[in-house]
Order: C-alpha cells, then structure tokens, then sequence
C-alpha cells in the first residue's frame, strides 16, 4: 500500500520533470558522410548550439553517414514532410539540387573557383540569393552554404590522371547527380556515372567505376584511397553544402525560436570555413602518409588543357542557367 502510494506521488512528479526536459520541437538533421568531416563537425556543433541557445526547446538530433536518408530521399522527405514540430534538416551538395534549381548548377562549372575564398565571396555576395531563388517554391528553405573543399579524382589505374583525353579514355567515373559533372566528364574524355555517395567505396573497390572526384575529406574518411591507386590534385571544382529546411517548419517555428536557431546556424557556419580549412590540408596529408594511393601535383600546362577541354561545358549550359548571372558571377570573381 505504502509503496503503491508512493508510487502514485511519483507519477504526477515524473511526468513534470519529463515535461520539463522534453523539447517542443525537434530538428531532424540528415546527411551522407561521416562526422569527424567539416560538414559534420559542424552539424555537431550547430544541435548544440541550438540546445544552449533555446535552452533545450529545440533538440536538433544529426543523423550521419546516410543512416536516415540519402541525398536524394531526403529532400524528397523535406518536401513532403508538413510537421509544424518536426523538421527535417540536411546539406546535400549543391550539385544534388539540379532537380529543383537551374540557377545553382553555375557552383558545378568546372574552374569557376580557384579556391574557397573565391567560393565565399560568391556566397556572401547579394548573387547568392539569385543563385537559390525560387527553392521556397518547391518546399525548401535554403538557409546557408557550408563549405567541403575544392575536388579532386582518384583513379585505380596503371597511371595518374595527367592527360586528357588520353588518360581519360576507357575510364567510368562515380559522379553525383549533376549534369555539369556529367559533360565535365565526357569532355575531359571519360565516361561519366551517376551514383549515391553510400555506393561510392564498393563501386570502387568492385570496379564497378575506376575512378571519382571528391573533396579531401570524404576521400579519406571513406577510405576511397585504400582502393584507389594514384590521386590527381585537379582543384577543378567545389565541393559545398545549402543547408535546407522543410519551409513549411521554417516559417511556422515562432519568432524567437527561429532567431536563435538562425544564429546557431551562423556560428556553425562560420566554425565549418575553419573545419574546412583545417581538412582540406591534414586529411590530404594523412592519405599522403598511408601511401595507398600517390598523390600528383598537375603542372600548370596540364591544368591549362583540363581547363580548356572543359571549357565546352560552359557554352552548354549557359541558357540553362542564364547567362546574365553566369556573367555576374565571372565579373565578381575577376578572373
Ligand atoms: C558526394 O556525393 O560525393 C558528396 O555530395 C557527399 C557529401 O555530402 O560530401
């Protein structure tokens, strides 16, 4: 009796302590890669950010390595998702919206970027907007751009990737879902495959493709080096992040909860440059010191050639994106 009395006090206090800590919203954030990357590091830093800042009413729970959903899901999942409590939250690259936005393939041309300081002037410009206009129509709130690295192509073959088209010749490469990518491909004299990043490391070791592009840190914490046989550093493009958000959650969450995630957001942001930075060097130097695969600086004449048989991608698309912006971008990037 005593104890099913006590028991009974219990219950009420319980539920009032669980309700205390249970948070009014939550923030599904899903990505692909793994978290020890500049998009996870800052993922990680950003639920925590929130739960500091909106003193645990909001509870942002990362999911990583594709364990919730991949690119392509989850943006499927953003759209349809109509929870006012629940959002869903991720970074696919912005080669990976081609379905929803012509104007942010401009991120894919190839040498459009010589480096991230490049990139960021792009994204901290006025431009940026035009570039991701028109995503709020299709459900998705663009909210900041997070930072990978410049890429580079692994290759499992007798020789590096220095010339083109000859080296490229007779070689599949794994590509994301990207149009550009795919013409980037073919004109450099390859040929060109579309796959989910969670299949790139079997694809790889399979020899389903024989090579692929990617930042530094993707390729070292996936171990594609382990399976690949020589590196070219080709910097031929960017590898980067739009961190979307159902818009239906977006605009619905109250005023104030939505300054502070906002404001979690643009520390996170700022913490993924440095987190960027800092993989770009120490992740291609430990893939240097495992002596899987070699790493090959290209010469500037051979750079000169990769940059000019790519050049044909630009004429491709340059309807398709605009031409006008793509003009803009090019005279704010002065090169
Ligand atoms: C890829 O598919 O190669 C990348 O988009 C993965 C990522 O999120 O960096």
């Amino acid at each position: 009796m005593k104890l099913l009395f006590r028991a009974l006090l219990l219950v009420p206090l319980a539920l009032a302590n669980m309700q205390a800590f249970a948070a009014d919203y939550t923030i599904k954030f899903s990505h692909v890669v793994a978290p020890k990357t500049p998009k996870g590091q800052a993922a990680e830093l950003f639920a925590k950010l929130v739960d500091e800042r909106t003193k645990g009413r909001v509870k942002v729970e990362v999911f990583p390595n594709s364990q919730l959903y991949n690119d392509k899901k989850v943006l499927e999942a953003m759209r349809l998702s109509s929870s006012k409590t629940t959002g869903i939250m991720a970074a696919p690259s912005l080669s990976k919206f081609v379905k929803f936005s012509k104007t942010l393939q401009t991120f894919d041309l190839p040498y459009l970027f010589n480096d991230l300081n490049d990139v960021h002037k792009l994204v901290d410009s006025p431009l940026m907007d035009q570039l991701a206009t028109g995503l709020d129509k299709k459900g998705l709130r663009a909210l900041t751009v997070w930072d990978n690295g410049m890429k580079v192509f692994s290759i499992k073959a007798d020789k590096p990737l220095r010339n083109t088209p000859a080296d490229f010749n007779g070689m599949k490469f794994r590509i994301q879902s990207s149009n550009i990518a795919a013409s980037m491909i073919k004109n450099l004299g390859g040929t060109p495959q579309k796959l989910p990043f969670k299949e790139v490391y079997t694809s790889l070791g399979q020899g389903v493709v024989d090579g692929q592009e990617n930042a530094w840190s993707n390729i070292y914490s996936k171990k594609f080096h382990e399976v690949q046989d020589f590196i070219s550093v080709s910097n031929h493009s960017y590898l980067g992040y739009l961190v979307v958000v159902s818009d239906e959650f977006w605009s619905n969450l109250p005023a104030d909860i939505r300054n502070q995630v906002a404001s979690a957001l643009k520390d996170a942001t700022d913490a993924n440059r440095q987190y960027a930075a800092a993989a770009d060097k120490s992740d291609r130097k430990k893939i240097e010191n495992d002596r899987y695969a070699k790493v090959v600086d290209l010469t500037d004449a051979e750079r000169a050639a990769w940059r000019k048989a790519t050049a044909p991608v630009w004429a491709e698309f340059r309807d398709e994106i605009g031409g006008k912006l793509i003009d803009d971008v090019k005279n704010l990037l002065a090169h």
